[in-house]
């Protein structure tokens, strides 16, 4: 897609489409005012006649609007000003995209963020419309015969500032916005592939492109000998019940300073989890393909970082097995020994997240990390806890709680806090090893999360649980590339980049 930031005389801007918002009741927006007075009370006398009331997420398209440089004008409801907020206004935009989608609309110029939402500037406005935008307009087509796949009709999409002074800021927003975008569409993709693809050794080759894309980052892939060396044994024992080989995925980019301690991401490569011997139920378990969106959310990350090249260090950890049911598998009851010398006694094999992240979390300490942030769809029990909307946060460390509450709450992109006390810890206690892979049926994704703390003392680390947000099921199913826009605001806050 093709984006531009566009100002000046609205009426005379030529565009197949102009997109104008409509307040509750009927009130027009300033733009919309503009276009009315320039055609001669059009558009009022159209409201007037009740066709549309300004209630968010009702569209309306104008054919013939007289006076104005546009094919066709798409009035938008947005609701009440006074309750405009980002998830109404997020609403209101998804709602005139579907109208151009219904009536196969090339390019159209977008005229609402001029109505900027509560706890919103130009810039986020701007950066959340054409990220929306991309959001709304993938498909996904990778797996489908069809030799012209239904792609979305829109090509083009402009943004109309009113303020000369803001261009600026629009301009960087854009670009913000389509590099995040492209982070997700790159997360949304792998997370979509099925199980019989995107296997370890795919998400290899795919860090591997990634690599020979872009000069500034250099990608090493550690095989199964290289962490039987490094005495990955919890890693390793998940693995070996399945034919596929685990890898262990290292991004690095260096865009910061010379000795800058990195940010270390860590994503749960899983690429089909059936739960092993502790097999999972028949039901949604295809959905199991989706439990490497932790991994694919690293290489969206990664993705969005190298194209803004922020001036930041960045590395990307990506551990990356099957979990299966087989003669060679981890059987409950074995007791493994991890990176870190600790023993663990596997309870379940369908806690297996946990397993392959510990010796890559325990790998993280050679890199001297700033922080440590682990993206993993680790438990049910998140789900459970917080539903969909959020993901689950778990640290010790309150600036890092903050900070990261903070990118979501700015990105749209929301984390919510749990809590990671010593209480829980007990739980894990094991009578033939240092510990075991689970706890009781109660807090799962607490207990969890207390299971991970353990291998990392030696550094800042903060783990977002995102089995409830990494995808949807049902009609929509498919995966959201969330939270690549979480993490990419962390890191360009981080380097000073964000307005
Ligand atoms: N990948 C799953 C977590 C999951 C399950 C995410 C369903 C989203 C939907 C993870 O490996 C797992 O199986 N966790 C177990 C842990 C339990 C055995 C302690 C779970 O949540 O049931
Ligand atoms: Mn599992
Ligand atoms: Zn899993």
């Amino acid at each position: 897609m093709e984006f531009k930031i566009k100002s000046g005389d609205l009426a005379k801007q030529k565009t197949p489409c102009l997109i104008l918002g409509v307040l509750e009741k009927r009130k027009l927006s300033e733009p919309a005012e503009a276009i009315d007075k320039a055609s001669g009370g059009h558009l009022s006398e159209v409201l007037r006649k009740g066709d549309l009331d300004g209630k968010a997420g009702r569209a309306l398209m104008l054919y013939g609007v007289p006076g104005v440089g546009c094919e066709r004008v798409l009035l938008v409801g947005c609701g009440k000003r006074k309750e405009l907020d980002r998830r109404t206004y997020r609403k209101a935009l998804a709602a005139a995209l579907a109208l151009l989608d219904d009536t196969r609309t090339t390019s159209a110029l977008c005229a609402l963020p001029e109505l900027v939402a509560e706890g919103m500037d130009v810039y986020r406005q701007v950066r959340d419309t054409f990220a929306t935008c991309i959001d709304k307009v993938y498909r996904y087509d990778q797996t489908k015969s069809d030799e012209k796949p239904p792609t979305s009709p829109l090509k083009r999409l402009e943004v109309w500032i009113s303020r000369k002074q803001d261009i600026g800021t629009a301009e960087r927003a854009l670009s913000h916005g389509a590099a995040i975008a492209q982070g997700t569409v790159l997360a949304k993709d792998l997370g979509n592939l099925p199980g019989n693809i995107c296997t370890p050794g795919y998400l290899a080759e795919r860090a591997l492109t990634l690599g020979s894309d872009y000069a500034d980052l250099s990608v090493t892939i550690l095989e199964e000998a290289d962490m039987a060396e490094l005495g990955m044994g919890a890693l390793l024992s998940v693995s070996r019940g399945s034919r596929q080989a685990a890898k262990l995925i290292l991004m690095e980019y260096r865009g910061g300073k010379d000795g800058a301690k990195p940010v270390v991401l860590v994503g749960k490569g899983l690429t089909f989890d059936a739960g092993g011997i502790s097999i999972k139920p028949a039901a949604d378990m295809d959905e199991m393909k989706f439990d490497m969106c932790g991994a694919a959310s690293v290489f969206g990350a990664m993705k969005a970082t190298l194209e803004l090249g922020l001036p930041i260090n960045l590395i990307g950890v990506v551990p990356a097995s099957e979990n299966l049911p087989d003669g060679d598998a981890n059987k409950p009851g074995d007791i493994v020994t991890s990176m870190s010398g600790q023993t663990i006694e596997i309870l379940n094999t369908d806690a297996e997240g946990r397993l392959i992240l510990c010796d890559a979390l325990t790998y993280c300490e050679r890199f001297d990390p700033a922080i440590v942030l682990d993206l993993a769809t680790l438990t049910g029990a998140c789900v459970v806890a917080l539903g969909k909307h959020p993901c689950g946060l778990f640290t010790q460390d309150e600036k890092l709680a903050a900070e990261i509450l903070a990118a979501g709450e700015a990105a749209g992109d929301r984390a919510w806090r749990m809590p990671l006390w010593d209480e829980y810890q007990e739980e894990l206690d094991s009578n033939f090893a240092d510990m075991a892979n689970v706890g009781s049926r109660w807090g799962g994704a607490i207990t969890a999360a207390c299971f991970l703390s353990r291998y990392t003392k030696k550094y800042p680390w903060a783990h977002l649980d995102i089995a409830g947000i990494a995808w949807l099921s049902g009609k929509e199913k498919g995966a959201t590339g969330r939270p690549v826009s979480l993490l990419t605001e962390l890191l360009l806050e981080r380097s000073g980049t964000v307005e």
